[in-house]
C-alpha cells in the first residue's frame, strides 16, 4: 500500500502501529453502551454502512446486525494488525479494507451511513477527513462520530485529589509523547463544531455514560487493570507525580495489594461516550 505522509497521524498512527489488544479490551468493556449508541441511529435493513477507522472490527458485527443480511458493512483502517484482527471477526456481510481515510479508494456516494469511533481525533486535519468521508455518503446520508472522553470522568470516587493529579499526569505524558498542546487533547469538545464546519445538517449530540460499580465483572476488571491501570498509567506516570502520590496510585492499581481500588465497596467508575451525528443535504 502506498501511504501518504498524512497517514502518520497526530497520535502516531501508521500502517505498522498495533494497539489491537487495547482496542479489543475497550470494545469488550464498553460493548453495552456502544451498542446502545448504534441503536440510536435506527439503521434500516439493507443499508450500506462504513466503519471508518474500524480498528479490530468489533463494531462490524454490531452494525451488521442492524442492517441485516441484505445490508452491507465495510470496515476501513490504516493499520495492518488491526485489519487482520477485524478480518478474523467480520461477519458474512462485512468487508474489511486497508486504506487511509483521506485517500480512500471507495466510490463517492456509496454509503447510507458512516460510523466512526475514537478515530477523527487521531488525524492531523479532522475537518479535511470529515469532508473526505462525507463524499462517500449518498444525499441524505449520515455520519456518526463517537468519542469517549480522553480520561475517565471518575475512578477514585473517594479521592478527588489523587484523581485530579493522575489525570494531569496522563495529560502531561500525552502532551510530551505526541508534542500536543492542551487543546490537542480535547477531541470530544470539537465534534459538534467539526460537523457544522464540514457543512453537515441536523447535527445532534448525545452522551452515554459507561458506569461501573464494585463488584465489577472479570471482563471489566481485565479492562480496568490492563488498559487503564497498567497501560495508561503505570511507570510512565512516575516522572509526572510526587513520590508519595505515585506510590499511593501504585497500591490502588495492584490486584495483590489490600488497597486495590476494584475491591473497595465505594469503587465507582464513570466515562462518557459522546455520539455526534450530522447529515448530508438530501437531493
Ligand atoms: C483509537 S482507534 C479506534 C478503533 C475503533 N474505531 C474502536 O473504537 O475500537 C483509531 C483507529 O483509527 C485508525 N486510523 C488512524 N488514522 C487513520 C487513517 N488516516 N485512515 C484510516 N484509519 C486510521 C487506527 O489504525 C486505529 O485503528
Amino acid at each position: 500500500m502506498n501511504l501518504p505522509a498524512s497517514s502518520h497521524g497526530r497520535l502516531g498512527d501508521t500502517a505498522a502501529r498495533d494497539y489491537s489488544r487495547k482496542l479489543q479490551l475497550f470494545n469488550a468493556f464498553a460493548r453495552p453502551e456502544l451498542r446502545q449508541a448504534i441503536a440510536t441511529l435506527a439503521l434500516k435493513p439493507g443499508m450500506r454502512v462504513l466503519d471508518a477507522g474500524c480498528g479490530t472490527g468489533e463494531a462490524l458485527g454490531w452494525l451488521a446486525a442492524e442492517v441485516g443480511r441484505e445490508g452491507t458493512v465495510v470496515g476501513m483502517d490504516l493499520a495492518t494488525a488491526h485489519i487482520a484482527a477485524a478480518r478474523a471477526v467480520r461477519p458474512e456481510n462485512a468487508w474489511v479494507i486497508q486504506a487511509d481515510l483521506l485517500t480512500t479508494p471507495l466510490a463517492p456516494a456509496s454509503f447510507d451511513a458512516i460510523w466512526s469511533v475514537n478515530t477523527f481525533n487521531h488525524l492531523h486535519d479532522p475537518l479535511a477527513a470529515v469532508k473526505a468521508a462525507t463524499r462517500l455518503l449518498r444525499p441524505g446520508g449520515r455520519i456518526a462520530l463517537g468519542q469517549s472522553s480522553l480520561l475517565p470522568d471518575m475512578y477514585f470516587a473517594w479521592d478527588s485529589r489523587l484523581e485530579r493529579l493522575t489525570n494531569e499526569a496522563v495529560r502531561q505524558y500525552y502532551r510530551h509523547r505526541y508534542q500536543l498542546s492542551e487543546r490537542g487533547l480535547t477531541a470530544v469538545r470539537s465534534l459538534v463544531g467539526l460537523l457544522r464546519a464540514a457543512g453537515l445538517h441536523n447535527v445532534t449530540a448525545r452522551t452515554f455514560m459507561i458506569e461501573r460499580v464494585s463488584p465489577v465483572s472479570a471482563q471489566d476488571e481485565h479492562y480496568l487493570v490492563e488498559a487503564i491501570f497498567q497501560s495508561t498509567w503505570g511507570a510512565r506516570l512516575r516522572p509526572y507525580l510526587l513520590k508519595e502520590d505515585y506510590e499511593q496510585l501504585t497500591r490502588l492499581c495492584d490486584p495483590e495489594h489490600p488497597d486495590f481500588a476494584l475491591r473497595r465497596p465505594d469503587f465507582h467508575f464513570l466515562q462518557s461516550f459522546t455520539l455526534v451525528v450530522g447529515a448530508v443535504e438530501p437531493e
